[in-house]
């Protein structure tokens, strides 16, 4: 089983990801990893989001598909059945980060405050989500962080975009940035999934 830190080793931009229609699900997987971004976080948020995920474990081995906006634990459960390899919460509770353990897979919990990332130090995770990203202070917040908690890693995400990636992945502490800009609803629905494979393309190199 792969840790946190092996999932946000796969690419400089985790894709977050809604689908409207289960069967947006394997082509844009296929989309993403044809750009060079083998791995899809996909959310938790629409009817079809399980069966979606169903799907591209299913069908599109060569991508690593997780779940994204857990928020309780019977989410982080059912994520597992549905074949999440990992799992993303947007923020954490003792009993979301224990339900997400609970599952052995790997997982990010979300996290904006100093106090939020000691208590998933203290729970003995290094590897965390920082979401809101940019409305919680963004890179000048991140950046002040090491000399106080050394050993968090983040995964910002929130209003990020290609344009401000690049200062996000220079600091230290940053493992990866993730964001819904690889995979706009619009394009998904119009089925572009040549664009998709452009705009991962241009998030697999920002790097
Ligand atoms: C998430 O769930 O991580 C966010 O919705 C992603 O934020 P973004 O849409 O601003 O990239």
């Amino acid at each position: 089983m792969p840790s946190a830190s092996d999932v946000l080793a796969l690419s400089p931009v985790v894709p977050v990801v809604v689908v409207d229609a289960v069967e947006q699900a394997v082509p844009v997987a296929r989309a993403l990893a044809a750009g060079g971004v083998p791995l899809v976080e996909l959310t938790l948020r629409t009817p079809v989001a399980l069966d979606a995920i169903r799907a591209i474990a299913a069908e599109v081995p060569e991508v690593a598909v997780g779940a994204g906006t857990i928020t309780s634990p019977g989410a982080a459960k059912q994520a597992l059945d549905a074949g999440a390899q990992f799992l993303v919460s947007p923020g954490c509770t003792p009993t979301l980060l224990a339900a997400m353990a609970d599952t052995g897979l790997p997982f990010l919990p979300g996290t904006a405050t100093v106090s939020e990332a000691i208590a998933v130090l203290e729970a003995g995770y290094r590897t965390m989500k920082f979401f809101p990203a940019e409305a919680s202070g963004g890179v000048g917040y991140l950046s002040t962080l090491p000399t106080v908690i050394p050993d968090a890693v983040f995964c910002p995400t929130g209003g990020i975009s290609a344009a401000n990636a690049p200062a996000y992945l220079s600091l230290a502490n940053v493992a990866c940035v993730g964001g819904s800009w690889l995979t706009p609803r619009d394009v998904l629905a119009a089925g572009d999934w040549a664009r998709v494979t452009v705009l991962a393309h241009e998030a697999a190199t920002l790097r």
